[in-house]
């Protein structure tokens, strides 16, 4: 049965209450069908913390009547992105200097009729970025994600500074893949496989902060992830760990002298190869079956000279394209994108500011993220908790509320921009 808006928004008091800080905003789904000719986005806000804007006429929402894709109102609903783009410069809605900040059009105040914005940049309306949307299956919540990641797209040069952006999406269905052309010429996007992934996991990033022994944290980093995902042993940890920095001394690299950390790192490839020709370790346990994974897979680039720093490579919109992948792949990537992001970020520097607006500079989108979310990866929590000083939001769409967690540390603590289509466990 489709609720109501009133309904959800009676269901959802609960919820409001556990969060009184947040954004409540409801994004009601009750219109939509599969027919593209109807489901106009309609929305009530609940707080004020997401503007209406005067300045732009709401727009009937007839599809039937509507031209392919109105620059002028900068329509999100589904026409706005799956229609054809003739160019991939980003659009502008009005001369710079007459707004300062992005605005990303949600929906439709129902109340009123009016435009609602989510303005990222400006602190004085969302503090920081973290975004979650919930709703069930089918209730558009991919077709939402598309339109903002379109918009935000469209409308980086109002970003702070005119800043370009970088979109990271972990692309676990293949939603936002090749299949999707019209996503993709949208956007531009780039759409990285599980094959040849030209970033090194044992690339050392510099922090602005200096860290000693930085090889041995990196390393250690790497074995720590490799460990989780393969369920590694003691012992096993150790042995990977060795292979690793040998593979780091075998590039001149050494733990203690700084002078050394900007010669070229080794690949995973070279660490399989010191495993593999040491025989002195038994190879017929969980960490063989992992080392013989990742090297049959040819998850990594190989050779050093192609693979650049993950921030270097997240420019625009990049798509890792998990679907179809064992989980183990799919987690192992993930962990080591996060970890990498997590030490870019850092090492990236605060983001520029002036008087309530700040620069955005990086995102990081889930949808489908149940899995992802409960594989508790150690660097997503900190993404999210320390993301906002680095100009970075993470948006995460999933079906239920409970897949953000009901402990006291929970995914939810972090999200502030709540979009909630029809649910069931609100
Ligand atoms: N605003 C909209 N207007 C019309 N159709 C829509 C709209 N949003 C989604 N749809 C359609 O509804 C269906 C389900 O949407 P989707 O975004 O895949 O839902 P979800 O990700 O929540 O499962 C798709 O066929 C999609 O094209
Ligand atoms: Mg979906």
């Amino acid at each position: 049965m489709i609720k109501s808006a009133s309904k959800i928004e009676e269901d959802l008091d609960s919820s409001r209450q556990e969060l009184p800080d947040r954004i409540k905003y409801l994004y009601s789904s009750n219109e939509m069908s599969s027919s593209k000719a109807q489901a106009p986005l309609t929305a009530s806000v609940l707080d004020e913390s997401l503007s209406s804007c005067e300045d732009y006429p709401s727009t009937p929402v007839d599809e039937k009547e509507k031209p392919a894709y109105d620059q002028e109102n900068c329509d999100p609903s589904i026409n706005a992105i799956t229609d054809s783009v003739q160019e991939n410069v980003p659009e502008k809605r009005e001369p710079m200097e007459e707004r300062q900040g992005m605005e990303i059009l949600f929906g439709e105040d129902i109340s009123n009729g009016k435009e609602l914005l989510w303005l990222p940049n400006d602190t004085n309306k969302v503090f920081h970025t973290n975004t979650g949307i919930i709703g069930t299956m089918g209730t558009g919540k991919t077709q939402f994600t598309k339109s903002i990641i379109t918009q935000l797209y469209r409308d980086q040069a109002h970003n702070f500074d005119g800043s370009p952006l970088g979109i990271l999406i972990f692309d676990y269905k293949g939603d936002y893949n090749e299949s999707k052309e019209d996503f993709i010429v949208a956007t531009n996007a780039k759409v990285l496989k599980p094959y040849h992934l030209p970033f090194n996991p044992l690339a050392l990033t510099k922090a602005k902060v200096f860290k000693p022994l930085l090889p041995i944290h990196t390393a250690n980093a790497f074995k720590d992830t490799l460990s989780k995902v393969y369920g590694l042993g003691a012992k096993q940890q150790n042995t990977l760990f060795s292979c690793i920095t040998q593979a780091y001394t075998a590039k001149g690299i050494k733990a203690g002298d700084p002078s050394t950390w900007g010669n070229i790192p080794p690949t995973f490839d070279m660490v399989y190869n010191i495993y593999l020709n040491d025989e002195e370790i038994k190879k017929t346990d969980s960490l063989a079956a992992a080392m013989e994974k990742l090297h049959q897979f040819e998850v990594f680039e190989g050779d050093p000279t192609k693979t650049l720093s993950l921030f270097d490579l997240l420019k625009g919109v990049v798509v890792v394209d998990l679907s179809g992948y064992d989980s183990d792949i799919q987690n192992l990537i993930v962990a080591i994108t996060l970890d990498l992001f997590y030490s870019q970020m850092q090492a990236s520097g605060s983001s520029k500011m002036d008087h309530q607006y700040r620069q955005l500079t990086k995102l990081i989108l889930v949808d489908e993220a149940d899995n992802f979310m409960s594989e508790e990866f150690p660097a997503l929590k900190k993404i999210l908790k320390e993301g906002r000083e680095f100009g970075v939001g993470t948006i995460l769409s999933t079906q239920f509320l409970k897949h953000f967690g009901t402990s006291d540390d929970d995914y939810a603590k972090y999200i502030l921009t709540w979009v909630v289509h029809n649910v069931a466990d609100a």
